[in-house]
């Protein structure tokens, strides 16, 4: 296997319909150079948990070989993301002294915080994924983002706390251990997709991430920088084929084949007359004319009901009359015609398609909407601060961590 000079990060992005296995390098300035893409189909996975360990297994090592192959790297851990409806937030406080006798702030005492916060009653079948520093309080001054280095007598941290059920977060685990992987850090999806479709001003804003995947739609928001909520609905892409299949008495492929190259969310947008033959598709054999906008008279109620359980979910969230930097829609589906249309009008706010930004490379395949997740793991992998994952001979990382600032430098794995 080759070897680089340069520190390697992995990302592998569990979808319920694909598997993607990212490496990057990371560059003297501080980037991540993509050099193996691995994407498999999934399988093994509902509404975004592991429900068949030995499929999910070989979904991850297919996944893991292409990219490997094409990078020429073996790889020996990652951070793989996190998802489904058992994932929870919520808000913990954190205080400490500083004991030094020069009441500078450390690293450690930050640490110390961070901690304290994370010591909160769960239920004894949950357990914590991260603790999500949103803002420190020193000495009574607020809105500190990165207290290490400065002078103060006590500190204090809010952090969000994400958890998960013990069971599902056990099960990935395994899968990724018995793929042969070293498991560096569980990220929360939409979390990772955040950090590759938003920009810093809108998560300082107030914007919220929706990440409408194959099996599921992931809720995330961001405010003054941080993640502050985050929730997962077991609703995606695939109910929409589904309905088409079961409307038209169609195919799975057929349909999806029509959702993917006609399909839209808004029936008005779609002209009366409209008609494909679907027996020009591959796997189609029904031999059939469908009006385009009767499947979009099937697709767009199930959005409807979507975009009602997320508005649900941001209003659970104190999001009721929605964010001021609006909304922002990746994963596969958000590519569905008319949908951010659809997202405008209900939510009644600025709607965005959020394409992956911020790596180099062999980026052809995975600068889509559908990749916000993968990247978001390269690119939470190189805030963390790597230390060579990656071939037998790679040396050892010296500098980046200590180069970071911001909230990231602050989560806990
Ligand atoms: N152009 C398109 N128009 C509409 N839907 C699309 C398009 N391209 C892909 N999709 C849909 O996107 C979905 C897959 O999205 P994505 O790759 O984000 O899912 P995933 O990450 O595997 O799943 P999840 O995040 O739910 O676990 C599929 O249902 C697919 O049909
Ligand atoms: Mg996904």
């Amino acid at each position: 296997m080759a070897t680089s000079s340069a520190p390697i990060v992995v990302g592998i992005d569990v979808g319920t319909t694909k598997v993607c296995t990212l490496i990057a390098e990371i560059t003297d300035d501080d980037q991540c150079e993509v050099i193996g893409v691995g994407i498999a189909p999934s399988r093994g996975l509902k509404k975004g948990a592991v429900v068949n360990t030995e499929d999910v297994i070989d979904a991850i090592g297919a996944s893991l070989e292409r990219a490997e192959k094409q990078s020429g790297f073996d790889i020996v851990s990652a951070y793989v993301g996190i998802s489904g409806a058992h994932i929870q937030t919520q808000s913990s406080p954190g205080v400490v002294a500083v004991r030094h006798a020069d009441r500078q702030i450390t690293e450690d005492d930050v640490d110390r915080a961070l901690e304290a916060a994370r010591a909160i009653s769960l239920p004894s079948d949950r357990e914590i994924v991260h603790a999500v520093a949103r803002n420190f309080v020193i000495d009574g001054q607020d809105g500190i983002k990165n207290p290490a280095g400065m002078i103060g007598h006590r500190i204090e941290v809010h952090t969000t706390i994400v958890s998960g059920a013990t069971t599902s977060v056990s099960n990935l685990e395994r899968c990724v251990q018995r793929a042969g992987i070293e498991l560096k850090s569980l990220v929360l999806q939409p979390l990772a997709a955040g950090l590759a479709v938003l920009t810093e001003a809108e998560r300082d804003l107030g914007v919220a991430v929706i990440d409408i995947g194959g099996g599921t739609t992931d809720v995330a928001v961001f405010m003054e920088g941080a993640l502050t909520y985050a929730a997962s609905i077991p609703v995606g892409g695939q109910h929409v084929t589904n309905d088409i299949t079961v409307g038209l008495r169609a195919q799975f492929a057929t349909a999806e084949e029509l959702k993917v190259r006609y399909g839209c969310a808004m029936p008005e947008m779609v002209p009366e007359d409209r008609v494909v033959d679907v027996a020009a598709f591959d796997g189609g054999s029904d031999g059939t004319e469908v009006s385009l906008r009767e499947v979009s008279e099937i697709i767009e109620p199930r959005m409807v009901e979507l975009f009602e359980l997320v508005q649900e979910k941001l209003a659970l969230a104190g999001h009721r009359d929605g964010l001021p930097a609006g909304i922002v829609l990746c994963g596969g589906t958000a590519q569905l015609g008319g949908l951010r249309r659809l997202a405008s009008d209900m939510f009644r706010t600025p709607v965005r398609i959020g394409t992956p930004t911020g790596v180099y490379g062999l980026t052809d395949q995975i600068m889509t909407p559908a990749f916000a997740t993968s990247v978001g793991l390269l690119k939470f992998g190189l805030e963390e601060g790597v230390e060579p994952v990656s071939g037998p001979r790679v040396p050892a990382l010296s500098g980046i961590g200590s180069a970071l600032s911001g909230w990231l430098k602050n989560l806990l794995p």
